[in-house]
């Protein structure tokens, strides 16, 4: 079906959030046929393909990451049959499919969960998740003093058979998300099976959810000092955390990647939020993953030296086993970027931003994201970009505690009120109610009143807007393949508070603060700059590509 191309080196691929991207049926909740009928505005944008975040069937207790069969489609986002007929369109549009595997945990609705609690401690069915006695007289203690990503214990009482209190199980993130046993090979049997229905199916590859928590360190170690987040050690040479990075995952990602094999130029990118470049590149040696998420990108400020250090650690440490490198700034769990980069200093990732913090300062944002974009898309190997970016969408940083949706806000009593900010469901239409998201202005989180300004009927056609800079970076980065491209920095291009690169044929020039610095000549091919009567110098915050 696809020709051996390898296309993931160089792929734009665009996270669908299939919750708030376009809602078919008008319930407030986007489906399927509402992402098949605006698939056309994403081939008009210029990407190579989609992710979607999950979309199978589920509880929706951590919006889809809870996943209580894998091998079928929620009735909230539609059937089968809709996601044939949009992988159909997708495909004739020339954009692939990727879906999100979520092999760490399941729901706790999962057939196998429930089959688990109905039987015996230490049954085979039992093996297939992490459950463990308690500690204490009675077992009235958790296992070890783990914490949840989302806040509280990692561990949950169950109720036996019988009637009595007695086993506990393990949760990373929420109670409704027990962590399967990776140990267990038929644990490994059944996500075979689940990667080989989609592969059938005809998606073009996974991007496979908390890869890097899969395998927990043997006897369960109590953890040095609990943080709740995604990596669990700030410093770069933490010892090994007891259920992030472990060694062990090598092998399961091998395996994965066998399956995989077995088909015709598909990909998987892990989303593995391990602290160093050093180490997420091994995971994309020849015979693990495809791709990994470079989180160390998406932490990096706007600011010279940084930049071009991570742009480097990433090219030389990925580049030395042969992968592309992949750059990110936003997706479902982190503060979008154009309001990220109106902070001085952001929230950690996944607490958020609620009513009562310093609100971001907006026009700040929207520059300095304007310009991180146009320099993490000239550079060579696979961007990922999160729907609504290409608005300039920022987050809705003002949501009433009513709406809130997110497990972690109500895991810690509104203390981190979470993700939800970053999923509001995006504007189509400045004058349509739910902003053209639907036709009966129904919306599962509430839609911020600035909406007007970034709906996509704004901003198309318009010259100097966000959507419109999107579109003309990606063309000239496929016209000038820049993907398949060589980094170069152009120090003669630049001065002491910008930094340049040429990347085939292409300069991207950067001017990070202080005063407007003189452009080379050359074509003048995109630039963040609105003000375009005077082309020839770059003010600060602003980004431009020449073609030398
Ligand atoms: C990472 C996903 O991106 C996030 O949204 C989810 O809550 C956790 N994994 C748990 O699946």
């Amino acid at each position: 079906m696809f020709l051996n191309s390898e296309w993931w080196r160089s792929a734009v691929i665009y996270q669908i959030y299939p919750r708030s991207f376009a809602d078919g049926n008008g319930d407030g909740i986007g489906d399927l046929q509402g992402i098949t009928g605006r698939l056309d505005s994403l081939a008009a944008l210029g990407i190579d393909a989609v992710w979607f975040s999950p979309f199978f069937r589920s509880p929706q207790k951590d919006a889809g990451y809870d996943v209580s069969d894998y091998k079928d489609i929620d009735p909230l986002f539609g059937s089968l049959e809709d996601f044939d007929v949009m992988l159909a369109k997708a495909t004739s549009l020339g954009i692939k499919v990727i879906v999100d595997l979520v092999p760490n945990h399941s729901s706790d609705q999962h057939a196998l969960f429930q089959a688990a609690l109905r039987a015996e401690p230490n049954s085979a069915e039992r093996d297939m998740y992490m459950f463990r006695e308690g500690k204490g007289h009675r077992g009235e203690l958790a296992p070890n003093n783990w914490e949840s990503v989302f806040g509280g214990p990692a561990w949950t009482r169950i109720e036996e058979p019988n009637g009595e209190l007695g086993q506990w199980y393990l949760h990373i993130f929420d109670s409704s998300q027990p962590d399967f046993n990776w140990e267990n090979e038929n644990v490994r049997l059944e996500f075979d099976s689940v990667l080989r229905f989609w592969l059938d199916r005809g998606v073009a590859g996974f991007r496979i959810d908390v890869a890097h928590g899969m395998v927990k360190a043997e006897g369960l170690p109590d953890v040095d000092q609990n943080l709740s987040t995604m990596t669990g050690a700030e410093a770069e040479n933490a010892p090994p955390h007891p259920f992030w990075g472990q060694d062990g995952i090598h092998e399961i990602n091998r395996r994965f990647r066998k399956v995989l094999d077995e088909y015709q130029d598909r990909a998987m990118c892990a989303e593995a939020w391990l602290p160093t470049i050093d180490k997420m590149a091994k995971w994309v040696r020849p015979d693990e993953y495809h791709q990994t998420f470079n989180f160390s990108y998406l932490g990096t400020p706007w600011d010279k030296e940084k930049l071009q250090a991570v742009v480097n650690e990433s090219l030389d440490g990925f580049g030395a086993v042969g992968a592309p490198s992949t750059w990110v700034l936003s997706n479902h769990d982190v503060i979008r970027h154009a309001t990220r980069m109106g902070y001085a200093e952001v929230p950690k990732q996944g607490d958020g931003i609620g009513p009562d913090y310093p609100q971001p300062d907006e026009a700040k944002g929207q520059l300095i994201s304007r310009a991180a974009t146009a320099f993490m898309l000239g550079l060579p190997g696979s961007a990922y970009i999160y729907q609504g970016e290409e608005l300039g969408l920022p987050e809705h940083t003002t949501i009433e505690s009513k709406y809130r949706q997110d497990p972690t806000f109500f895991r810690t009593n509104g203390e981190r009120v979470g993700r939800d900010g970053c999923r509001v469901p995006i504007p189509w239409k400045a004058d349509e109610p739910a902003f053209g998201f639907n036709q009966t202005g129904e919306s599962w989180l509430p839609q911020p009143e600035s909406y007007v300004r970034y709906a996509r009927s704004t901003q198309e056609g318009l010259a100097g807007s966000t959507l419109e800079l999107y579109k003309r970076l990606l063309k000239v980065r496929k016209d000038f393949d820049m993907g398949n491209g060589e980094l170069i920095w152009a120090p003669e291009h630049a001065g002491a508070n910008s930094l340049g690169y040429t990347n085939n044929g292409i300069l991207v020039l950067a001017n990070f603060t202080g005063s407007a610095i003189t452009m080379p000549p050359g074509e003048l091919m995109a630039t963040t700059q609105q003000n375009l009567l005077v082309e020839e110098v770059l003010e600060h915050d602003q980004v431009v590509w020449i073609k030398l």
